[in-house]
């Protein structure tokens, strides 16, 4: 199993078996990871892995289209294209409604 912090969350800490897909776990345990379409497209589900960045697959060319090579290198994914395969430390930036 690994564990999930999300930061922007109060650091709510959980658990998920591996190659878990990280929007999806934070729907299932309300973790809050902001998103529209769940899909690669609306790039709403930005957020930065701050700890355990080589502990997500690979890039998929969906995200190059709403991440600069700049924000990759820093550990900016698009949560419901990024699949975990160990434990990870998630934040986001919270939008003003
Ligand atoms: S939720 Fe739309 S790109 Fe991830």
């Amino acid at each position: 199993m690994i564990e999930v912090t999300f930061l922007t969350n109060g650091g709510k800490v959980v658990t998920a078996p591996e190659n878990t897909n990280l929007l999806r776990l934070s729907l299932r345990e309300k973790g809050g990871i902001p998103f529209k379409c769940g899909g690669g497209l609306c790039g709403t589900c930005k957020c930065l892995i701050e700890k355990g960045i080589e502990n997500t697959d690979a890039v998929k060319p969906k995200e190059r289209k709403h991440l600069t090579d700049a924000q990759l290198q820093q550990g900016y994914r698009m949560a419901c294209q990024t699949f975990l395969n160990g434990s990870v430390s998630v934040s986001w930036l919270v939008r003003q409604p």
